[in-house]
């Protein structure tokens, strides 16, 4: 049965192959970004599917959409970008969840919530060790 799936940070690295993915399988995704890392590029060849939507907005504010699944990939991931400007990710990694949270309560439905890989590990070791690359490899296969 086709699902509609939100994906936040859906035009980023993770998201935008995500968003091809469950099209693929059948489902309708609504790609929700605010673009600031994320690219249009990355979304552009999905642009034309009827099953395919894009909403330029920050989860810092409240969402309101009827959805089945939520996949929060909204974040900026890499130092560079996380550290640009600490309180807006700060705003992203916590209202941002807590709305997405409270739309899946809303909801009744199950919502993925990505992490930062140090949450698991020491980020002054690097590279991390085996273990640690073992479950990042079963959480990227379990995502895409
Ligand atoms: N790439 C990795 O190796 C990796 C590993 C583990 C976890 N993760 C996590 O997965 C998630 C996605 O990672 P990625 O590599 O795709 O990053 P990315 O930077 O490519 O994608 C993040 C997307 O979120 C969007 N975004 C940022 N703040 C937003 C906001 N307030 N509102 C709406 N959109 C917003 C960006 O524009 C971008 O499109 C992040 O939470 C990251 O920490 C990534």
């Amino acid at each position: 049965m086709r699902k509609r799936i939100l994906i936040t940070g859906g035009a980023g690295f993770i998201g935008s192959h995500l968003c091809e993915r469950l099209l693929e399988e059948g489902n309708e995704v609504i790609c929700v970004d605010n673009f600031f890392t994320g690219s249009k590029e990355n979304i552009k060849h999905l642009l034309g599917n009827p099953y395919f939507e894009v909403l330029r907005h920050d989860i810092t504010f409240p969402l309101y959409v009827e959805v089945d699944e939520i996949y929060n990939l909204a974040c900026p991931a890499s130092p560079i970008h996380y550290q640009f400007d600490p309180v807006q990710t700060t705003k992203t990694s916590v209202m941002g969840a807590i709305n997405m949270l409270g739309l899946a309560k809303r909801l009744k439905i199950r919502i993925l919530q990505a992490s930062t890989s140090e949450v698991y590990g020491d980020p002054t070791v690097h590279p991390q060790k085996r273990l640690l690359g073992q479950c990042k490899s079963n959480w990227f296969k379990g995502l895409l």
